[in-house]
């Protein structure tokens, strides 16, 4: 119930208003949030990056409406890549379709995604495609495909495992290579296309990292680049430590060595089990996301986990 309405509440204009115009929920955000600007997200990557974590960096936006936006989203992506070259920083991007115009025009979405993609092949980068709610997952998986049949390899993209489609999503995309990041899913989707119950939607992950690994085993290891940017692995994205031991388990099982799949967490989330995952001498890349729109991403971390809510309204209280 909690969780549905903040999802709801993460679309509603009225309460981005409201929640944004409090300092307050800044300061509350900024655990999950590296910054506002890319300087400040470059600064966090290096730390992570010193830390023996790999990142991926997201400017923060959604749904844009016009194609001034979605181009200026496009532009921000492009400076983030040149910026991790510069720096020599341990980090690819991560996008979201709908920021670069999918619900504007999906033919400039694509010449934006290529823009992005060519680029990022150039400096020998990565473009993680983030899933976004079920409504675009068709389209996503379109233009991801369509970028693999262009010989784009370095484009991979997250799925859902709560989507009673993602099985069959899996099967087409690791016959592909098409590297994938596993995740639970944050948005709220009827039970008709999604397990209500996180029972479930636990075991239908497991069974997705089962495909993922023997996908491995099958193909053969392929290695993650030495700058770190480039993993045509798997991706394990998550803080649940039955997974990740799950996944660990299967790995082990099927003669996999640790480097065979990577571990993905979200910046300003377990950082304990981010560490003990590098220590145990797995990848493990931190999702870092920085801007201004960062009220939708936030919400979703509140919904995710009540303390967060809690957390929270405590501070407004004590403001
Ligand atoms: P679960 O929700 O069961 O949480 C397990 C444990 O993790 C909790 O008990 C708690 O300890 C900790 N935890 C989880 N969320 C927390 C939070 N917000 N604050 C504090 N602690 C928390 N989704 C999507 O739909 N599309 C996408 O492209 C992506 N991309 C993505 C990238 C990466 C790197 C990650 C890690 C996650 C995503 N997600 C995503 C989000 C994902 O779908 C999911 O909503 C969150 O990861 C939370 O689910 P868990 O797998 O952590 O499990």
């Amino acid at each position: 119930m909690l969780r549905a309405l903040l999802i709801s509440l993460s679309k509603a204009e009225w309460a981005k208003h409201l929640v944004t115009r409090w300092q307050v929920a800044w300061r509350v955000a900024s655990r999950f949030i590296a910054g506002e600007t890319l300087e400040e997200a470059t600064r966090v990557i290096r730390v992570l990056n010193e830390a023996g974590l790999n990142a991926t960096v997201d400017h923060l936006g959604e749904h844009t409406t016009d194609v001034v936006e979605a181009q200026r989203a496009t532009e921000a992506t492009l400076v983030s890549l040149e910026e991790i070259e510069r720096q020599h920083l341990r980090a690819n991007v991560s996008v979201k379709l709908s920021a670069i115009g999918l619900t504007v025009d999906p033919v400039l979405c694509r010449q934006n995604l290529e823009r992005i993609v060519v680029r990022a092949r150039e400096l020998g980068n990565f473009v993680r495609v983030d899933m976004e709610d079920s409504s675009l997952v068709d389209a996503t998986l379109e233009l991801v495909h369509w970028c693999h049949d262009q010989g784009y390899t370095n484009v991979g993209v997250a799925i859902q495992s709560y989507l009673y489609r993602s099985e069959q999503d899996t099967r087409h995309l690791v016959s592909r290579r098409v590297p994938i990041r596993l995740v639970k899913g944050a948005y709220k989707e009827p039970p008709e296309i999604a397990y209500p119950h996180k029972r479930d939607v636990d075991a239908s992950f497991d069974r997705l990292t089962d495909i993922l690994l023997q996908g491995v085993q099958e193909a053969g290891i392929p290695q993650i680049s030495e700058d770190g940017r480039f993993p045509p692995i798997p991706a394990i994205a998550t803080h649940d430590e039955a997974r990740i031991r799950y996944a660990q388990e299967r790995a082990r099982h099927l003669g996999l060595p640790n480097t065979a799949l990577e571990f993905q967490m979200l910046y300003g989330i377990r950082r304990d089990l981010q560490q003990e995952l590098v220590r145990a001498g797995y990848p493990v890349r931190v999702y870092v996301p920085y801007g201004t729109h960062w009220y939708p991403y936030f919400m979703r971390r509140l919904a995710e986990r009540p303390a967060n809510l809690w957390f929270f309204i405590s501070n407004f209280f004590r403001r």
